[in-house]
């Protein structure tokens, strides 16, 4: 038996969206991604949405465009608020972007930063005006309290950017995360709920955004029109183009940036999931109902995870209560033995990872949630593959692990 924390079966309609696009010679950047953009941004309900290459490309690319942003341009060199406990994407995205991230404590429940933690961290900082962003990332799918988290982001003179990476199509006051913010990011990287392999987004209503993240995603040239004619002829930009000379938008760079950009395979693979997506969500609220009530009798050992029908699950979460009695690494350990593919929930970054051990000192003990969700919880599959026999050999493997 093998269940794995995600999984993607490459059925008859992926297999023909990809010969589609061999058939037809053009595999970089095109109209599948365009596609795909318009798709997702109906999705989530924004107006824009706008495709790179991962969902690290996509936190990048949305913070340097901040830093150009003419409406409300965020310094260089300023705070960022943000949760200690999440995939390590988020934190290097913001040190990466030239911006110093500052961590809250999460909610045990939760898993995610909250609008009294974000406080209580205000309330004593002595730099407020220093602080330019609040970046929230709505963890295994459990939304963020954003009414409340904007709140305070106005009363500071701060904006808000969702990392929705891990939270596709759940709901937070009848809307889709990712619509709360000026700004959104999105991974569909393998085993996420809708996934593309490796591939990224940028949500927004404000074409500004967008205008400045497809410059920063093609080494800051100067196309900035959503849809590429392709033709030199056709180009808007150049028609549009008063100057004298041979002027070609592609080879003219008006900023510093990046090969972000992505290709037609997984924009094409990302369209099939999103067409399948309010299953996916279904299938994963109703094995994440069926698990928690098969373990409701572990609930001494193991916090199970709010069961909610506004989540889409990322994974189903698990909180050691008391690691004197059964330690993470033992049951983990038993887990994967019989295989069930087990991973620790990310870890508190400035405290519980290497490549932040500059800030142990400074956080040590300050972030009591996440220091022990990083050292106590972990996840596993609770995906759309999963089948009966699946689900209740999970059980029964808790049972025997457990007994
Ligand atoms: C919360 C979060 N942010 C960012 C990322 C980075 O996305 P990618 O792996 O596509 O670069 C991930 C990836 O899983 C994530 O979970």
């Amino acid at each position: 038996m093998k269940i794995n924390v995600g999984s993607f079966i490459i059925g008859k309609e992926e297999k023909e969206a990809i010969n589609e696009i061999l058939n037809s010679g053009r595999i970089s950047e095109g109209e599948k991604v365009r596609k795909f953009e318009e798709e997702w941004a109906k999705f989530i309900g924004t107006k824009y949405a706008i495709a790179l290459n991962s969902g690290t490309s996509a936190l990048i690319a949305g913070l340097t465009a901040l830093k150009h942003y003419n409406k409300h341009t965020i310094k260089e060199n300023t705070k960022i608020i943000t949760t200690p406990l999440t995939y390590i994407a988020t934190s290097n995205a913001i040190v990466l972007s030239g911006f110093e991230p500052v961590y809250v404590d999460v909610d045990k429940n939760t898993y995610s930063i909250t609008p009294q933690t974000i406080k209580a961290y205000l309330e004593q900082v002595d730099d407020i005006e220093n602080h330019s962003l609040i970046l929230p990332v709505h963890l295994m799918g459990y939304p963020c309290d954003m009414n409340k988290i904007n709140k305070i982001a106005e009363k500071h003179g701060m904006i808000t950017f969702e990392d929705s990476s891990q939270a596709h199509g759940s709901i937070y006051d009848n809307k889709k995360t990712g619509t709360f913010s000026l700004l959104s990011s999105y991974s569909f990287y393998i085993a996420h709920n809708i996934q593309a392999g490796e591939l990224g987004a940028v949500t927004t209503d404000d074409y500004e955004i967008i205008r400045l993240i497809k410059k920063i995603k093609a080494n800051g040239r100067a196309c900035d029109c959503m849809v590429c004619t392709r033709s030199t002829t056709g180009c808007p930009k150049i028609k549009s183009y008063t100057g004298n000379d041979d002027f070609d938008p592609r080879f003219t760079h008006e900023m510093i940036g990046y090969n972000f950009k992505t290709m037609e395979f997984p924009a094409a693979l990302g369209s099939t999931q999103l067409k399948k997506a309010d299953q996916i969500i279904k299938k994963r609220q109703e094995n994440v109902k069926y698990l928690n009530e098969g373990l409701d009798r572990f609930s001494d050992l193991l916090k199970l995870p709010e069961y909610n029908k506004n989540i889409s699950y990322l994974a189903y979460p698990l909180t050691i209560n008391n690691p004197d009695k059964i330690s993470r690494k033992t049951l983990r350990q038993k887990l994967e033995e019989r295989g069930i593919e087990t991973r620790p929930l990310f870890g508190c970054i400035p405290t519980q990872q290497p490549a932040y051990k500059h800030l142990k000192s400074q956080y040590e003990n300050k972030l009591p949630n996440a220091e022990y969700l990083g050292k106590n919880a972990f996840y596993i599959g609770c995906h759309q593959y999963l089948t009966q026999t699946d689900l209740d050999y999970i059980i029964s493997t808790f049972k025997e692990v457990l007994k």
